[in-house]
């Protein structure tokens, strides 16, 4: 995982494997809004991965709730200290929200929504630029 500064905020982005992109159709009973129906990504990553690419993740790591700072807990299962079940995310420690993947909030959480997705657009295969939108989109 990287993580960028975008307007003093934390930025992340991860090259997503096969085995997390499977773990976000896992997930989609467990989560607040799968769908992504609240404005909380452009309409260019209201899609299944909430991306441009859907191997690349670009979400903005601040907790809805309170404005903490996530973790990772990439590990799926128990091994991080995570319950069995775990598809692998983040956790925030604050009040114990999670997220998949993707960015999205899991129910029964303090956290009421999925983190946000920047606006971003690819000028390349291999550059990003964060705040930018290709024209017309
Ligand atoms: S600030 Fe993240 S759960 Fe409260």
């Amino acid at each position: 995982m990287m993580t960028v500064e975008w307007r003093g905020k934390p930025v992340w982005i991860i090259n997503r494997t096969e085995e997390m992109l499977q773990s976000l159709v896992k997930a989609a009973d467990l989560l607040v809004d799968p769908k992504c129906e609240e404005p909380q990504q452009p309409e260019y990553c209201k899609n299944d991965t909430r991306s441009i690419k859907p191997n690349l993740m670009v979400v903005v790591g601040i907790c809805t709730h309170l404005g903490c700072s996530p973790g990772q807990k990439f590990k799926t299962g128990a091994e991080e200290g995570m319950p069995p079940e775990w598809l692998g995310g983040f956790l925030c420690p604050c009040h114990g929200s999670t997220f998949d993947f993707a960015g999205r909030v899991y129910k029964n959480k303090p956290a009421p929504i999925n983190l946000p997705v920047p606006p971003h657009t690819y000028l390349s295969d291999t550059r990003l630029v964060i705040g930018e939108e290709k024209k017309g989109a």
